[in-house]
Parts: C-alpha cells; sequence; structure tokens
C-alpha cells in the first residue's frame, strides 16, 4: 500500500498564508469530532429536534445544536480567527481578536436528513478580517471572490474534507485513528453531464425558464436536447456537490413562488459563496440564473440566492434558457 499523505503534510507544500493553514488545521479537528458525534447518532441520544427554531425560522435538530457549539468554541480558540457567523446564530461572534480571518459556516448541513442516517455535511467560508478594529456584521459581507479558502466535510459512507486553498480542489477521507489522508489530490468537474439535481415537488412554483429547462431534460433524446437525462436529489447540499465534483452535473434550487421575497432557499454567505468557490476552482460554473454566485454583493448575514451551479456547459444551458 502506498502512503497517502496527511492534512499538515498537504498543508506544508500549500503556498497560502500560514494563518489560514492554522484556521484549516482548526475546521478539519473540529470536523472529524463533528463526524464521530454524527456517526454515534441514537447512541449519544443526539437523534431528533431540539424543539427551538434558528432565525431563518427552521426548525432545529439537536445535532445542528451540538456541531455549531463544536465549531463555534474551536473557532473562539484559533488564534487566526477574529469573528464568525453560522445558519445557527442569529448574529455574528467576534473573539476580542483583531485582523486574521473571519468564518462563516452552516454546521449541518442536510438536516433533514440526520434522523434518516442520509449523508450530511459541514460547510465553511474563510473571508479576511479588517485590520485593527474588531470586525461588526458589515465586515461578513464580501463577495464571495474574496474567500481565501473553502471547503466541507462530508459525512457519508466515508467522511471526506474538500478544500480550495490557493489553487485547485483536493480532497482528504478520515482514517479509522482520526487522519485527513489527501485521497484526490487534484478534483476536475465534467464540462458535460446527463443528470440533474433539482426538488422535482416544487416543479408548479418554479419561474417559466427553469421549467423550461427541466422539461428539456426530462423529454430525452426525443427533445432539444438530444439525450437522455437521469437525475439525483440527496437533499443535502454538500452530498449533491460532492456527486456533482466526482462525477459532473447540475445542481439547482431555483427561486420558486411558494415564498416570492425570497431569493431561494440556500444562504450565500455559507452554503452558495464556498461552494461555488469550490466549483469554479475545479473548472465547473455558478450562477444565481444571471450573475456569478462569487460576484454578488451580500447586503445581510442570512441572506439566500438562487443557485445553479455543477458542469459548465450544462449551467450555461440553463443561463441560455434563462435568457430566452
Ligand atoms: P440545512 O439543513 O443546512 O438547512 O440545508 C438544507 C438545504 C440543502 O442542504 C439542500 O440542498 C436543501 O436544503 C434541500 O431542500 P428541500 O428539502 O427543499 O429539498
Ligand atoms: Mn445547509
Ligand atoms: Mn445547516
Amino acid at each position: 500500500m502506498t502512503t497517502l499523505t496527511d492534512l499538515a503534510g498537504y498543508l506544508a507544500s500549500e503556498s497560502a498564508d500560514e494563518a489560514v493553514k492554522e484556521v484549516v488545521v482548526v475546521i478539519a479537528q473540529a470536523c472529524a469530532r463533528i463526524s464521530r458525534v454524527v456517526a454515534s447518532g441514537a447512541i449519544l441520544g443526539n437523534l431528533g429536534a431540539a424543539g427551538q427554531v434558528n432565525v431563518q425560522d427552521e426548525e432545529q435538530k439537536k445535532l445542528d445544536l451540538i456541531t455549531n457549539d463544536i465549531l463555534s468554541e474551536a473557532l473562539q480558540g484559533c488564534p487566526a480567527v477574529a469573528g464568525l457567523a453560522s445558519e445557527e446564530l442569529e448574529a455574528i461572534e467576534t473573539t476580542g481578536r483583531q485582523g486574521g480571518f473571519l468564518v462563516t459556516f452552516d454546521p449541518l448541513d442536510g438536516s433533514s436528513n440526520i434522523d434518516v442516517n442520509v449523508s450530511v455535511g459541514t460547510i465553511f467560508s474563510i473571508l479576511p478580517a479588517p485590520d485593527g478594529q474588531i470586525p461588526t456584521e458589515a465586515d461578513f459581507l464580501l463577495p464571495g471572490r474574496r474567500q481565501v479558502a473553502a471547503g466541507y466535510a462530508v459525512y457519508g459512507p466515508q467522511t471526506m474534507l474538500v478544500l480550495t486553498l490557493s489553487g485547485g480542489v483536493v480532497a482528504f477521507t478520515l482514517d479509522a485513528d482520526g487522519a485527513w489522508l489527501l485521497t484526490h489530490p487534484n478534483l476536475a468537474i465534467a464540462a458535460d453531464t446527463a443528470e440533474f439535481a433539482i426538488n422535482m415537488s416544487n416543479q408548479r412554483h418554479w419561474a417559466e425558464p427553469v421549467r423550461r429547462y427541466i422539461d428539456g431534460c426530462l423529454r430525452g433524446k426525443d427533445g432539444p436536447r438530444g439525450k437522455n437525462f437521469n437525475m439525483r436529489w440527496v437533499a443535502s447540499m454538500v452530498a449533491d456537490v460532492h456527486r456533482i465534483l466526482m462525477r459532473g452535473g447540475v445542481f439547482l434550487y431555483p427561486w420558486d413562488a411558494r415564498e416570492p421575497d425570497r431569493a431561494g432557499k440556500l444562504r450565500l454567505l455559507y452554503e452558495a459563496n464556498p461552494m461555488a468557490l469550490i466549483v469554479e476552482r475545479a473548472g465547473g460554473k455558478a450562477t444565481d440564473g444571471q450573475t456569478a454566485i462569487l460576484d454578488l454583493q451580500p447586503v445581510k448575514l442570512h441572506q439566500r440566492a438562487p443557485v445553479v451551479l455543477g458542469s459548465a456547459n450544462e449551467v450555461d444551458q440553463v443561463v441560455a434558457a434563462t435568457a430566452a
């Protein structure tokens, strides 16, 4: 068996700022802990609802709170972090330090899948913190292109950590001793695909261009696309994006008419932006239908955005349908 490089070995070969690497190590350690807590499930009595809602008015699971605490505490203790923001925290938290980095995160993505033992994950984004001052919420409102690193952990049949620092996209697999081993040194998303991911139960609420695009896929070989499509929807963004990194595909969570004033379901700062950075660095595309996700200017912490991401040529097909 060949010896695989571990996370420390990989980071030593990376040109990124040493302080960013420290933040990555702290997050990776927290994700390894979260993996154990998630894997223990009912044994530790951690399944089920927490009995309260978050700032998005979504019911929180016990594991949403536990994982949020694990990450928040880890980042509070990391000297390179000045502030953090989470899906599960209404306001930002500061650490009392200045400079360094801000971290936004979704501590447990795919909460509806926890109790049924389907893959869930953790998503994170690292942004530069302002120098010489304690950060405020406004300092978090940076376009996704300003991210200095992004990644996610997926707790599936294997626990994996997908990361982009200064260059491409790499993935580590957690071994039985708790070490992150570099198993995927260069991830690239195939430009073409015949697989789409969308929650079809919302079809009647979609805008016309999304209907037209999906209808074209569903008509298969006999339709305008001239090929048959397959469909997958895990309902954990992390798992759907991970599949796309591994074998191509397109993921859509568009605006829909259920709540017309809401831009979409997914949150820009800790879901769409980190995933968009990973997807672009792997050669794919990520858009809200008009604008690259990474160019959107955030105006509030928990803001949402429509998301279309994945194989470049297929994202172009969606954008063309939107423009038609
Ligand atoms: P979260 O569990 O962090 O709130 O995120 C769930 C998100 C995302 O992971 C997934 O793609 C989407 O919600 C699924 O939504 P539907 O249940 O509407 O399909
Ligand atoms: Mn999520
Ligand atoms: Mn979540």
